[in-house]
C-alpha cells in the first residue's frame, strides 16, 4: 500500500467486478433503444478517464467515446464552487444516447452543471454512471442510473482520483492520510 494511504476502501478486484456489472447493465439497458448507433460515453476529465477506459471495454454494443474537461477543485481538497469548461466535446450529441462516466459524486456541483449543459444540446437520453457516490451531509440531488459504490465522507484517492494531481495511478481506491493535505 502507498505510504500516504491509510486504508484501502475498494481493491483492484472489487473495482473490476463492479465495473463489469455496470457495463453489463448499460449493455442490456441500451441494446434495443440505441440500436446500430449505440451510445456515446462521455468521460469527465481528468478523474474519470480510468473508469471510462475500463467501463468502455465492458460495454458490448456500439460505443463512441468522447471527453470533456471541467474542473472545480483545482489543487485543493474543497470544491471552489465554480465549474469551468476546460475542453468541450468533439462530437455532436443531438439525438444520441449519452452516458456520462464520472469517477465520483461529491457535492454534486460538477454533475449538476454537466447535466444542465449537455441537456441543452438535446440528446435522445442522458444518463449518469458514477463509480463512487460520497455520503456527504450536503449533496445536490443528482439522478444517477448507475452507482458503483457508496463511499464515506473522507478524502479518497486512486483509480483516477487525485490530490494535487497525484495518486491517480493507484490501482485501488483508498483514504489519503490527513497529514498529507493538512
Ligand atoms: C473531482 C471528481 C469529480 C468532481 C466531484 O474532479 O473527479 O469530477 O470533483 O466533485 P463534486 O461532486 O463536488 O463536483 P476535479 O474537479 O477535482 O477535477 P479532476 O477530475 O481533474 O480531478
Ligand atoms: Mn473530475
Ligand atoms: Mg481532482
Amino acid at each position: 500500500m502507498h505510504k500516504d494511504v491509510s486504508e484501502i476502501l475498494f481493491t483492484e478486484e472489487q473495482i473490476h467486478d463492479r465495473v463489469a456489472e455496470i457495463g453489463a447493465a448499460i449493455t442490456e439497458d441500451f441494446r434495443e433503444k440505441a440500436g446500430d448507433d449505440g451510445i456515446i460515453l462521455i468521460s469527465v476529465l481528468r478523474g474519470a478517464a480510468i473508469f471510462m477506459a475500463d467501463l468502455a471495454r465492458e460495454i458490448k454494443i456500439p460505443c463512441e467515446m468522447d471527453y470533456m474537461a471541467i474542473s472545480s477543485y483545482g489543487n485543493g481538497v474543497k470544491s471552489s464552487g465554480v465549474v469551468r469548461i476546460l475542453k468541450d466535446l468533439s462530437s455532436h450529441i443531438e439525438g444520441r444516447h449519452v452516458v456520462i462516466a464520472e469517477d465520483i459524486l461529491d457535492s454534486g456541483l460538477t454533475l449538476t452543471y454537466l447535466l444542465k449543459n449537455l441537456a441543452s444540446r438535446n440528446p435522445a437520453s442522458l444518463t449518469v454512471a458514477t463509480l463512487l457516490r460520497k455520503k456527504t451531509k450536503v449533496q445536490a440531488d443528482v439522478d444517477c442510473a448507475y452507482v458503483g459504490f457508496e463511499c464515506p465522507d473522507q478524502f479518497i484517492v486512486g483509480y483516477g482520483l487525485d490530490y494535487a494531481e497525484r495518486y491517480r495511478n493507484l490501482p485501488y481506491i483508498g483514504v489519503l492520510k490527513p497529514e498529507v493535505y493538512e
